[in-house]
């Protein structure tokens, strides 16, 4: 299985809790490119990015940052960074091109050289396995509302340990189930970009299945930490005894969070939960041994962070656009509060200590901040570049009052042991295409040239000052 020249400690596993460790993170769609290079076979959103309309400045990924090419370059920067962690994402369709079936050698190549670059630079691979990448083909199959993604998933997950989990010792399956779920079958506005209401649950049964048989073939193939990373929200209800605000508040926290911690921790569906989406007490669905095998399934618990969700009943039915992302919940609109980052996401650093806090608490686990940042208006504002140099203090205030929010829920006895900044470069940001940037490096989109921010040079000082 061995084919790398790094013969350091192996394998990188879960941080021990003794600190709080640095990261940063990306994924590949976001910032490959090479989308037809070396026998990589289409994904849901090479193709999703051809619809009219799906992305904002009806871009895609065929390009991205590059990093196909220039991951050393990247590399480097993140050994510059000084930080512990590099979660990176793995393309399915470049490892397993129609999703099942025959394996593509020099995209586990393109894989196993970075992880041992990484490696010898004194960082920490940290790898998802799916994030939002799905091949093509098993879309065409009928994507994960059915039970044979899942099947696929876990198989692929099989080829990539072995050839990488050595090296690699701390997994991600999933990232953000809910966004691949909701966003993607119910309200369309994500790749499948399809809009099945109710039938959405169940992508997200097959999602948790899915990881929970990959956890299992992960651990097979050697010693390993296998986590999933979700976008948990705290629900701050906007309005509080109101006929219906209750069952908002209780709907949107079922398909937010307990959908997924649920089964995780109990091995089941609750009450709740399965009044707003039947469709999970279907046995045809759900079969015999389903809960059982997620219960348990995850060593650790990813969080990403950016936003509190504060719902409010709709008045006279005038309904969130993301309201089709909770297919089975009664109309209702999301309340926004300044101060807001340049996508529109109101800023609460409160929000993120609550729920370490509360999700190391439900869980029992520890628990790593694995995506957490912010959209800024950047070098789109001419006074905010100095000496070529974008000076974003907005988003060195961001994270340094989220850092502050994580070391206090730590402070407070979570166990939380991550904080990993989303993300290295600006880069495709789905739907939004280009036109928001979230990067401590900025790119120039016309030469690709990588040229670290104000923020960069933060999170370096503060892992500086981390390591003592
Ligand atoms: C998360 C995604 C990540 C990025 C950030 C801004 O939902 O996991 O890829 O788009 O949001």
């Amino acid at each position: 299985m061995r084919t790398s020249a790094y013969t350091g400690p192996l394998p990188v596993r879960l941080p021990d809790g003794s600190r709080l460790e640095l990261g940063t993170a990306t994924a590949s769609y976001q910032i490959e490119g090479a989308v037809a290079e070396d026998g990589r076979g289409p994904s849901i959103w090479d193709t999703f990015t051809e619809r009219p309309g799906a992305v904002r400045d009806a871009s895609s990924g065929e390009t991205a940052c590059d990093s196909y090419h220039r991951w050393r370059e990247d590399a480097d920067l993140v050994a510059g960074l000084g930080v512990e962690w590099y979660r990176f994402s793995i393309a399915w369709p470049r490892v397993v091109p129609a999703g099942t079936g025959a394996v593509e050698p020099r995209g586990l190549d393109y894989y196993d050289r970075l992880v041992d670059g990484l490696l010898e630079r004194g960082v920490k691979p940290t790898a998802t396995l799916y994030h939002w990448d799905l091949p093509q083909p098993l879309e065409d199959a009928g994507g994960w509302l059915v039970r044979e993604t899942a099947e696929a998933f876990a198989d692929y997950a099989a080829v990539v340990a072995e050839r990488l989990g050595d090296r690699v010792g701390a997994w991600a399956t999933l990232n953000e189930p809910w966004c691949a779920a909701y966003l993607g079958y119910a309200a369309g506005v994500h790749a499948p970009g399809r809009r099945e209401g109710g039938a959405a649950h169940r992508a997200a049964h097959h999602l948790m299945l899915g990881h929970a048989l990959a956890a299992e073939r992960l651990r097979a193939a050697g010693p390993c930490d296998v986590g999933v990373v979700l976008n948990l929200a705290p629900i701050w209800p906007e309005t509080t005894g109101e006929a219906g605000a209750d069952a908002v508040t209780d709907a949107i926290d079922a398909l937010r969070n307990r959908v997924w911690l649920d089964p995780l921790v109990d091995g089941a569906y609750d009450e709740g939960l399965l009044a707003v989406a039947p469709e999970l007490g279907d046995t045809d669905l759900v079969h015999p041994g389903d809960l059982e095998a997620v219960q348990g399934s995850a060593d650790w618990v990813g969080l990403n962070y950016y936003t509190p969700v504060r719902p409010t009943p709709a008045a006279g039915g005038a309904a969130h656009p993301e309201g089709g992302a909770y297919p089975g919940a009664p109309a209702f609109d999301l309340v926004v509060r300044e101060p807001i980052t340049d996508i529109g996401w109101e800023i609460d650093a409160s929000g993120l200590e609550e729920l370490v806090r509360t999700t190391a608490e439900r869980t029992g686990l520890p628990v790593l901040v694995m995506e957490n940042g912010a959209a800024m208006a950047d070098a789109k504002v001419a006074d905010n570049v100095v000496d070529g140099v974008v000076d974003d203090q907005d988003r060195v205030a961001y994270l340094s009052d989220h850092l502050a929010a994580t070391r206090a829920a730590r402070d407070a006895g979570a166990d939380v042991r991550a904080y990993v900044v989303w993300t290295l470069l600006d880069n495709f940001e789905w739907a939004e295409g280009y036109t928001k940037t979230f990067g401590l490096v900025h790119i120039d989109s016309s030469d690709q040239a990588r040229t670290p921010k104000a923020s960069y040079h933060w999170v370096a000082e503060v892992a500086r000052e981390a390591r003592g």
